[in-house]
C-alpha cells in the first residue's frame, strides 16, 4: 500500500477499503497527461519563484526520465500506488529526492485529476474526429459514384417514391457531419485549463494560471476554482455526442443488415467483414454490423452512468467523481473502434446495383408521380390522388405495376392519360425532377456533394 498521506491516521488502511478506494488499475491511462501537467505546472512554479530553477530542473528531467522508462517497459505502472499521482510522485522523489516532494506545491490532486482527464478528453475529441473523417470521405466517394444509381426510398420500411444511393448516403453524410461538429462544439466550451484550483478554493502561492494554460494549449484557466475541480460536463457532453454517434452508426447498421438479408441483397458485405457460422455452412453473417449496433448500448449506459454519479454530487470535490474514467475510458474505445470497423465494412461493400434499381420499379414507388403527372394535365390533386389509389388496387390484382399497364388500360380509368405518361413516370424521370435543395435529383446531388466537400476539405485542413 503506498499512497501519499497517512501523517494523520493512527493505524494502516483496511485492506478491502485500500482496494476499493484505489484507482491506478483504471487510471494509469492517464500517465502521459499526468506527466505533461505535472512538467507545466513546476515550469510555472520556478516562473514565479516559488521553487528554484535547479529544482525545476531536477522535476522536470525526473518526470521525463520517468516517462521515458514506462513507455520503454524499463519501468512498470505498479498498481500497489493509490492512483496514478501517487506512483508518479513516489517514483520522481525516489529517483531525485528532496526537489521531489515539492512537485504538488500549489496543487491538489483534485486539480490534478481534473486537469489530466481534461487533456485525455480533449486529445481524444481530435482523434474521434479523425475517424469520422475517414468515414465522410468513404461516405462523400460513394455518393459521387452513385448519383444515378437507383434504389426504393422507405417510410415504414414500406417502398414509399424512388431515390438514389448517393441521396440515401447523403443523408448519413449529415449526421456525421453534425457530429463532427458537435465534437467541436465541445473542445472550444471545454477547452479551459483547471490547473491552480486546488483543493477547490485556489491557493495563497502566486501561480500564473495563464501560463500554464497557454503552456498545454488551453483558451485561458477556468474562471471558478470549486468549479473547476467539481465540472464534468464536458464528460457528459463527449458522452452524449458519443451516443449520438452510435446511435447513427446503428440506425446505419440496421439497414446494412436488412440490405444484406436474402431478402433484399441490395449489398454483398466483404467476406473478410462477414463471419460464418459453425453449424450452417452456408452462412454469411453481418457480425460487424451487428456488434455496432449492439455497442450502443454500452456508451449510452456511460452516459446515463455520468449523469447519475454527478446528479446528487454537493459542492466541491467528492470521490464519486472518480467513478467517471471507466465508463468514459470504455465509451471512447468503443466508439473508436466501431467508427473504424464501420468504415471498413462500408468501404468494401458491393452495392448490387440492377437489384435495388429493379427493387425501385416495383412496389408503386412511382404512384406520387402518376398522381403529379395527372395534376400537370389539370386534375386536382385530390381527385389524382384517389384515380391513382384506384389504379394501384387494379395492378395489385393484375400483378401489375402502373407503367406495364397498356394506355387504353390507364385511359379507362382516367381519359386525362396519354402516351407521354411513360416517360413522366420512369424511375430516371421520378428522379431526375426532383431538384429542390437537398432532393436526389443529380443536380441538387452535385451541389450538396460540392458544399459537402468544402467541409471535408476545411476540416481536413485543420487536421493538418
Ligand atoms: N483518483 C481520484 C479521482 O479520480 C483523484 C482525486 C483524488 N482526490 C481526493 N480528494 N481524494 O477522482
Amino acid at each position: 500500500m503506498a499512497q501519499l498521506w497517512g501523517g494523520r491516521f493512527t493505524k494502516e488502511t483496511d485492506k478491502l477499503v485500500y482496494q476499493f478506494n484505489a484507482s491506478i488499475h483504471f487510471d494509469k491511462k492517464l500517465f502521459e497527461q499526468d506527466i505533461e501537467g505535472s512538467i507545466a505546472h513546476v515550469v510555472m512554479l520556478e516562473k514565479q519563484g516559488i521553487i528554484t530553477c535547479r529544482e525545476k530542473d531536477d522535476i522536470v528531467k525526473g518526470l521525463t526520465g520517468i516517462r521515458t522508462d514506462v513507455e520503454s517497459g524499463k519501468l512498470t505502472i505498479a498498481e500497489d500506488y493509490e492512483d496514478i499521482h501517487s506512483f508518479v510522485e513516489a517514483k520522481l522523489i525516489e529517483r531525485i529526492g528532496d526537489a521531489g516532494k515539492k512537485m504538488h506545491t500549489g496543487r491538489s490532486r483534485n486539480d490534478q485529476v481534473a486537469l489530466d482527464m481534461k487533456l485525455y478528453v480533449r486529445a481524444e475529441v481530435v482523434q474521434i474526429t479523425e475517424c469520422l473523417h475517414e468515414l465522410l470521405e468513404t461516405l462523400i466517394t460513394i455518393m459521387e459514384n452513385n448519383l444515378t444509381t437507383y434504389m426504393p426510398g422507405f417510410t415504414h420500411l414500406q417502398k414509399a417514391q424512388p431515390t438514389t444511393l448517393a441521396h440515401h448516403m447523403g443523408a448519413y453524410f449529415e449526421m456525421f457531419k453534425r457530429d463532427v461538429l458537435r465534437l467541436s462544439d465541445i473542445y472550444k466550451r471545454m477547452n479551459y485549463c483547471p490547473l491552480g484550483a486546488g483543493a477547490f478554493a485556489g491557493t495563497t502561492y502566486p501561480l500564473d494560471r495563464s501560463y500554464t494554460a497557454s503552456l498545454m494549449g488551453f483558451e485561458g484557466p477556468t474562471l471558478n476554482s470549486m468549479d473547476s475541480v467539481a465540472d464534468r460536463d464536458y464528460i457528459i457532453e463527449l458522452l452524449a455526442s458519443l451516443s449520438t454517434i452510435m446511435m447513427h452508426l446503428s440506425r446505419f447498421s440496421e439497414e446494412i443488415i436488412i440490405w444484406n438479408s436474402n431478402e433484399y441483397r441490395f449489398i454483398d458485405i466483404d467476406d473478410g467483414f462477414s463471419t460464418g457460422s459453425s453449424i450452417m455452412p452456408q452462412k454469411k453473417n453481418p457480425d460487424i454490423a451487428e456488434l455496432v449496433r449492439g455497442k450502443t448500448g454500452r456508451v449510452y449506459g456511460a452516459l446515463v452512468s455520468i449523469l447519475t454519479t454527478m446528479k446528487g454530487i454537493p459542492l466541491a470535490y467528492n470521490k464519486d467523481m472518480q467513478e467517471d474514467k471507466e465508463v468514459t475510458f470504455d465509451a471512447i474505445e468503443t466508439v473508436k473502434n466501431c467508427i473504424v470497423l464501420f468504415n471498413g465494412m462500408l468501404s468494401t461493400i458491393k452495392f448490387n446495383n440492377k437489384i435495388m434499381e429493379e427493387s425501385a420499379m416495383k412496389g408503386f414507388t412511382n404512384a406520387t408521380d402518376a398522381a403529379d403527372y395527372l395534376v400537370n394535365k389539370g386534375v386536382p390533386f385530390r381527385d389524382a390522388h384517389g384515380i391513382i389509389g384506384r389504379l394501384v388496387l387494379y395492378c395489385i390484382e393484375k400483378n401489375s405495376s402502373i407503367d406495364a399497364l397498356s394506355i387504353e388500360e390507364l385511359k379507362e380509368i382516367s381519359p386525362v392519360f396519354e402516351a407521354d405518361v411513360y416517360d413522366a413516370i420512369s424511375l430516371k424521370t421520378c428522379v431526375e425532377k426532383r431538384l429542390t435543395t437537398g432532393a436526389p435529383g443529380p443536380s441538387a446531388m452535385k451541389e450538396a456533394i460540392k458544399i459537402n466537400k468544402e467541409f471535408l476539405e476545411h476540416i481536413r485542413n485543420k487536421d493538418n
